[in-house]
């Protein structure tokens, strides 16, 4: 299959809405990384979403939603809970797992009872979207656009690094603002669950919600993102509490570090001590040092407080070398 890459303007964007509707594969930027986009609706454009992940064909999907009129078509039932956090925190980077509804199939949901929907704010994912669905209830089923278990692009080169050749159109709509996923809260044990820390701080939930969601026990629905070791760069990851100390060890080693100052090079990134920041350039700073070339990554640790939540989850998943249990 012949890529294209092209820059999101709206003619590019009325072209991938068309592909879209024909069972094609496009990838698109979203304010948190970019997502590998199939029509939902369609089972055999869906399956052809883990074709070109290389992903495995149990996992399901988010489905995209240009706003939340579309939750009724998807999701059977709604909480009041879930309308809560949709009504504060969407557009946004926030997914609802909902109790699904029968136009959610299979290929969409790995087979189990619930659906994920989101409605993202990026500019492009909105006119895409709103391009796609017309007045229907359609929505777009788009997971990261990585190959399995890699980290998650933030830019069209990263996704065209990692896909070229499985995928119809890259929309290039510039770098992602969040730069980690979303937030996914799951609505199918009554109380809500917090599957996965992501671009909206957990204090938010909390705050809209009137106390902490819950974290997931034994019961909670599988997600691919919990798995250990997902988000990893390709060269073994170490994470430093005294970087000085683990150079010594690794003299070797490539470094992402924050709070350590060395000289920016190949081999050594000074990111930003500052969560958000730090997030934003977290993906293009590991997929930097991956290609670096070194044996091993260092990074060093980051705060174990809310604000770094998120971060401190995606780190303990790259460091994570088990695989085994890769996703
Ligand atoms: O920010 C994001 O969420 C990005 C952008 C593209 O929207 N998408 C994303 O998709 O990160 P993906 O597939 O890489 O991760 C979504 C996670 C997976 O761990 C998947 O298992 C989980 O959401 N998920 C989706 N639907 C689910 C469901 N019905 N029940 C439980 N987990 C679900
Ligand atoms: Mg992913």
């Amino acid at each position: 299959m012949k890529t294209e890459v092209a820059a999101a303007t709206p003619e590019a964007i009325a072209k991938a809405a068309r592909m879209l509707r024909a069972g094609g594969l496009v990838a698109f930027p979203t304010e948190t990384v970019y997502g590998l986009g199939a029509d939902a609706g369609n089972p055999a454009a869906v399956r052809a979403i883990f074709a070109a992940k290389r992903r495995p064909a149990d996992h399901p999907v988010i489905v995209h939603l240009a706003d939340a009129a579309g939750v009724a078509y998807w999701a059977r039932e709604v909480p009041p809970d879930a309308q809560r956090l949709a009504e504060a925190l969407w557009p946004g980077p926030l997914t609802l797992i909902l109790p699904r509804s029968l136009h959610a199939t299979d290929e969409v949901t790995g087979g189990q009872d619930s659906v994920g929907l989101r409605v993202p704010s990026h500019r492009v994912a909105q006119a895409l979207l709103r391009a796609f669905a017309g007045d229907g209830g359609r929505g777009v089923a788009a997971p990261s656009a990585n190959r399995f278990g890699h980290i998650s692009p933030t830019t069209a080169q990263h996704v065209a690094d990692d896909l070229r050749g499985d995928v119809d159109l890259v929309l290039d709509g510039g770098a992602c603002d969040v730069g980690i996923e979303s937030t996914i809260v799951a609505f199918t044990q009554g109380e809500p669950v917090l599957l996965r820390p992501g671009g909206v701080p957990v204090t938010e939930i909390a705050r809209v919600l009137g106390r902490a969601p819950r974290v997931p026990d034994a019961d909670a629905p599988r997600a691919s993102g919990t798995l250990a070791s997902h988000y990893a760069p390709r060269t073994p990851a170490l994470l430093a509490h005294d970087l000085a100390a683990a150079l010594a060890d690794h003299p070797g080693a490539a470094v992402l570090a924050r709070t350590l100052r060395g000289p920016t090079g190949p081999r050594w990134i000074n990111a930003p001590d500052d969560p958000v920041r730090y997030a934003h350039d977290l993906y293009a700073n590991l997929r930097a040092l991956d290609a670096s070339g070194a044996a091993e990554l260092l990074i060093e640790t980051v705060p174990d407080d809310a604000a770094w939540f998120a971060v401190r989850d995606r780190l303990l998943r790259a460091t994570h070398l088990d695989p085994d249990d890769r996703d």
